[in-house]
């Protein structure tokens, strides 16, 4: 196993008044944190039941890096796997800039090309990732993916007897139903199409699990063009990319994704290296408490804004953030919404004076910062 040591993360460095630079707080403190690499955290067992997988088929082949620096440069994170120009995740509403030509990595595809470069050609990546995003149990702006990639030499592709994209896909659907196994067991699973710019064809994996179809990845035969241009020319191979906390989230019946960070005894203890059996049980239920606040929109405004927001002010006190009116104003053209904030500690009840206080910083953060005329 591989890991480069990260650099150490420095504030000033993530953190500017660069016009590009959106990254908080909130978010910075997540940095750096690495909960994947955490034997006992139910991320690091899910981390370490691929590795067996892909070990006991392939002993020793894969290498694994899951220490790679979370700050990539827009050329790794979009450009060097043919993200397009003007596609959404591009935005700014959706992805960390740091500055103009830097990102903190929406998607551990980031490091494809480069560990392609280095001549690897069987790789298992692990990291934080960072997404802007609405509120809810299932959405974190930082969570964890992994990737894994395997390019196919042309003797293996001659051994095969089909064609190099056809080995590829072959084996992508056969190792990764293999792991589905591995992780649910005897589970209903089925392949639906999709689209990623850097695969095609391109696949979701989906298992029926306690009476449900659940997405778990993403997946497909990598693009040629990124294979050529990284040192593999002319050689077939596969991706995938799966989010850690979606699949612990399953196995483990964890109901809201704050837990992962939470330094609590009540849950960290539930889980232990190796243990694929725990289920969650919940040790409380503290209430919720909801407020709702009403403004005027205007042309900048967005959900995501909102929502970055109120994380900046309630950090993980904040549950879920709801749409709960919308109207305009047929005369003035104005749009009025109201949302519906939940708050909710999972390790203590909140008093009335402390989400009161939440509350009215966000509104007046709502009214100095995101310049909304509130009602
Ligand atoms: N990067 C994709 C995502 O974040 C997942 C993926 C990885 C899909 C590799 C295909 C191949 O959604």
């Amino acid at each position: 196993s591989v890991a480069s040591a990260a650099p150490v993360l420095v504030r000033e460095d993530i953190i500017s008044d660069h016009p590009a630079n959106n990254v908080t707080d909130n978010i910075f403190q997540r940095m750096g944190v690495n909960l994947h690499r955490r034997p006992d955290h139910p991320l690091g067992i899910i981390k370490s039941a691929i590795y067996d997988y892909f070990q006991q088929e392939h002993p020793g082949r894969f290498t694994h890096f899951d220490d790679l620096y979370p700050v990539v440069s827009v050329k790794a994170n979009f450009d060097e796997v043919l993200v397009p120009e003007g596609h959404v995740s591009r935005n700014p509403n959706d992805t960390y800039y740091v500055d103009a030509d830097t990102v903190l990595r929406c998607h551990t595809s980031a490091h494809q090309a480069e560990i392609l470069r280095r001549g690897e050609t069987a790789f298992l990546v692990t990291g934080d990732v960072y997404r802007r995003d609405t509120i809810d149990a299932t959405h974190y702006p930082v969570f964890h993916q992994m990737e894994g990639v395997r390019v196919f030499s042309p003797d293996e592709v001659a051994a095969a007897g089909v064609s190099g994209s056809q080995l590829a896909e072959d084996d992508l659907k056969h190792t990764l139903e293999g792991l589905a196994r591995h992780l649910f067991g005897d589970v209903e699973m089925r392949w639906v199409d999709a689209y990623f710019p850097f695969t095609d064809p391109s696949f979701e994996l989906e298992i029926f699990f306690k009476g449900e179809w659940l997405e778990v990845l993403g997946c497909g035969v990598v693009q040629q063009q990124i294979l050529d241009a990284n040192g593999h020319r002319g050689n077939q191979g596969w991706a995938f990319g799966l989010g850690l906390e979606r699949l612990a989230m399953v196995l483990f019946d964890i109901p809201d994704i704050r837990l992962f960070w939470t330094d609590d005894q009540r849950f960290l203890k539930q889980f232990k290296a190796g243990n694929l059996q725990a289920r969650f049980k919940p040790f409380s239920k503290f209430p919720p408490c909801y407020k709702d606040v009403s403004f005027w929109t205007n042309e900048q405004f967005t959900e995501n804004n909102l929502c970055e927001l109120v994380r900046s002010v309630a950090g993980d006190l904040a549950e879920e953030v709801k749409l709960i009116d919308d109207f305009t104003n047929k005369k003035t053209g104005k749009t009025s919404n109201c949302f519906r904030i939940a708050y909710r500690s999972m390790e203590r009840s909140l008093t009335d004076e402390e989400v009161n206080n939440i509350q009215s910083t966000v509104r007046r953060r709502l009214a100095d910062d995101l310049k909304l005329e509130l009602r």
